[in-house]
């Protein structure tokens, strides 16, 4: 059984209790995290606890840990399920009340994180891709605020789903913003380009991994504006999350992208993404060796 931690204590997921009162439950009123674990060690761990603390401001939630304990107790939850690669579901709500919209005067923040294993991305969909579609964005004005209340995501993925694709790619006001539940990217005139962070679209650590790695490798990106049809003319489509790290679309709305198959660009950040992973994997390996 999968150890998790809540409110200070690891137990076995099936041991682990919250109230019926607390508002993540009847309101779902909190903020989580997801954080992929490579070679045992937390990755990009300070830009997560970042978004964490960002998001709980921007919520009224107090924050219930400053940073060096979020990294005591992670690492011991990675640890104590047996370390190596996985994913690490972090959530924080405003905790149990009497159940009004008001916010308690005085909060005390369920703190609950689980691991679950993270599946590598199957060579069939890196030789192949996936297919998306295009759907309207009902979601909120502030989407980039990490929220559990996930319900107009999780219509939007069951939809993706229903019609054989993989992701629905979000429009709104003639504007692709991102995924149901990740980020995206387009190659157009060999340029990666992918929309600015703002109140519609969630700021991804991977997102932003990439740009760090385009700039670092000189490929030309931008972040710009996507609008619906420069969507379809586009060379290439990715996108990109914690769990999925890059995921080339090669049919849109039951369209071919370009030529149907993954391009080039999405091979060479591929690469440049694991030996990413692997540099940090070494590093750990030497640590723990010295
Ligand atoms: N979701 N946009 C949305 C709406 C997301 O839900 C996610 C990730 C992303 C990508 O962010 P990051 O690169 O930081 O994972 C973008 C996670 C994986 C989830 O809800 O499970």
């Amino acid at each position: 059984m999968a150890a998790v931690y809540l409110n200070g204590e690891f137990l076995p997921a099936d041991q682990a209790c919250i109230p019926v009162l607390d508002r993540g439950f009847i309101f779902g009123d909190g903020v989580y995290e997801v954080i992929p674990v490579y070679g045992g060690r937390l990755f990009r761990l300070d830009e997560h606890l970042q978004r964490l603390r960002n998001s709980l401001h921007a919520v009224r939630i107090p924050e219930p840990l400053g940073d060096a304990d979020w990294r005591t107790l992670l690492e011991e939850l990675v640890a104590r399920n047996h370390g190596g690669e996985q994913s690490i579901y972090l959530q924080v709500t405003r905790g149990s009340a009497q159940r009004d919209h008001a916010m308690p005067e005085h909060p005390e923040p369920t703190v609950f994180a689980m691991s679950s294993p993270l599946h590598p991305v199957s060579a069939e969909i890196r030789e192949h891709g996936v297919a998306a579609i295009t759907l309207d964005d009902i979601r909120w004005q502030r989407c980039h605020i990490k929220a559990i209340s996930l319900l107009p995501n999780i219509l939007l993925r069951q939809q993706a789903l229903d019609q054989g694709a993989a992701e629905a790619i979000l429009v709104r006001d003639g504007l692709a913003t991102e995924g149901a539940a990740s980020n995206l990217f387009i190659v157009s005139d060999d340029t990666l380009i992918t929309p600015p962070t703002g109140p519609l679209l969630l700021p991804g650590i991977t997102r932003d991994l990439i740009l760090e790695l385009a700039e670092a490798n000189g490929i030309p990106h931008r972040e710009h504006d996507i609008r619906h049809e420069q969507l379809r003319d586009a060379d290439e489509i990715w996108l990109t999350s914690s769990t999925k790290e890059i995921l080339p679309v090669t049919r849109l709305d039951d369209r071919p992208v370009a030529d149907g198959s993954p391009g080039p660009l999405y091979r060479r950040m591929l690469a440049l993404y694991q030996d990413y992973k692997q540099h940090l994997r070494d590093q750990h390996t030497m640590a723990t060796e010295s």
